[in-house]
């Protein structure tokens, strides 16, 4: 979980009828984890799918279901509600919800909330592939668009009701990474991000190879970050366990050649305003891969390898004739002042983030360094998620041509 991102943020998170309702449970879950308050509202529909009870001890607030409510003191709480929120989340959005929304009605408490509202709204639909695919439902979702309500979904594939197509729910973990994108200011956007994460793998034989502890946590959070400021992100990804940030485009490769190629593939194919090289990149691979495995023999017991250089990614990216903005990544194990800035240099890029301290592979935090023309500018110990907003945000700042919204 990237930490407290939503902390200070007031959720209104209505819920309408539908099986989906028991994937509300774990994005309440997600929502109060990640520092948001959640008032649940409930149609009498979704209550036959999921008790209130429930929805009460995941959020730690009575629920409500009624615009009859007495608990309200004035009496009011389609009006009441909303007035704090920064936003209604309507997890699961039915059909039936989707038509009257689409229409003003208001004759419950979460119809009458969304019609007195005097913030944003964003629906969750989840519904049979016919009921999605009716124009009566298309009809009413081309109007809640134009009506400025943002639809987060619906996605593709099995449906409870044993049909395969277009109308289920997307997961709570998608939903979770659309709703915290939406509170994310658009810093990048119309901008398309190129980032390398994680380690290389250059093969010896066909089962070993020379790898390192670089886990792409970094790099993946930086896609996530630039995914979520508005930028189209393709992540080229060496060998990591990680789940693809949402939204990001993802190619993995093995060897730093490999990474190489693809780099240079996309940058041939279509125009990128940032580069950022977050791999840990190998320098070196050997000169033949051996076709089979090497096997210890009598003469021999210890194999010899003779080492190449590996293209430099970055070095390269930077001097093309139309080189994006390029961002630089060094983890030193000491002397950081100094060997920043001259790597900065030597490859010739406008930005290297330099990692402080003790090696950060694996860890879910970081301290790092700025290093520019400028000057070095040191950025405070943070979660890696936390650290790529603010990464994000000064890249955002220092990119020519157009300024970003504020
Ligand atoms: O030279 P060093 O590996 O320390 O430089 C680190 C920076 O250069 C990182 O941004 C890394 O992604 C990039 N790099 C690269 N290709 C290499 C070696 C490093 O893009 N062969």
């Amino acid at each position: 979980m990237p930490g407290a991102e939503l902390a200070g943020k007031h959720l209104v998170l209505g819920m309408t009828g539908g099986i989906a309702c028991y994937k509300i449970a774990e994005l309440t879950r997600l929502l109060t984890k990640a520092g948001a308050t959640v008032q649940v509202v409930m149609t009498d529909a979704a209550t036959q799918f999921i008790t209130p009870v429930t929805m009460q001890a995941l959020s730690g607030r009575p629920v409500y279901t009624s615009q009859w409510d007495a608990r309200i003191a004035n009496n009011m709480p389609h009006i009441d509600l909303s007035r704090e929120a920064d936003a209604i989340v309507i997890a699961p959005a039915s059909t039936d919800f989707l038509a009257k929304l689409a229409h003003g009605m208001a004759d419950d408490l979460l119809t009458t909330l969304c019609i007195a509202r005097d913030c944003p709204l964003l629906a969750v639909p989840a519904m049979n592939r016919q009921m999605w695919q009716n124009p009566a439902t298309q009809r009413n979702v081309a109007q809640l668009r134009a009506d400025g309500i943002e639809l987060l979904g619906p996605d593709s594939g099995p449906q409870a009701c044993g049909e395969v197509g277009d109308g289920r729910m997307i997961e709570p973990e998608a939903a979770y990474e659309a709703i915290v994108s939406f509170f994310t200011a658009k810093t990048l956007a119309k901008r398309r991000v190129l980032i390398t994460a994680g380690p290389t793998f250059e093969a010896l034989d066909p089962v070993r190879g020379i790898t390192n502890r670089s886990s792409g946590k970094m790099g993946f959070a930086l896609a996530r970050a630039a995914q979520q400021a508005g930028a189209e992100v393709h992540l080229v990804a060496g060998p990591v366990g990680l789940d693809t940030p949402w939204g990001v485009y993802r190619e993995d490769v093995q060897s730093a050649q490999q990474m190489y190629d693809a780099v240079m593939h996309e940058l041939a194919i279509g125009a990128y305003d940032v580069f950022i090289g977050v791999a840990a990149v190998a320098d070196w691979r050997v000169d033949h891969v051996s076709e089979h495995k090497i096997k210890k023999t009598a003469e021999r017991q210890v194999p010899n390898f003779t080492f190449v250089e590996n293209p430099d990614i970055l070095a390269a990216v930077a001097k093309l004739p139309n080189a994006p903005y390029c961002v630089g990544f060094a983890a030193e194990s000491g002397d950081l002042d100094v060997h920043g800035e001259e790597k900065r240099k030597r490859k010739n890029v406008p930005l290297l983030i330099g990692n402080l301290g003790p090696l950060t592979f694996g860890l879910d935090d970081n301290e790092v360094v700025l290093f520019e023309e400028a000057g070095a500018t040191k950025l405070p110990r943070a979660g890696k998620h936390t650290l790529a907003r603010t990464l994000v945000a000064e890249i955002a700042k220092r990119l020519p041509g157009r300024n970003p919204p504020a």
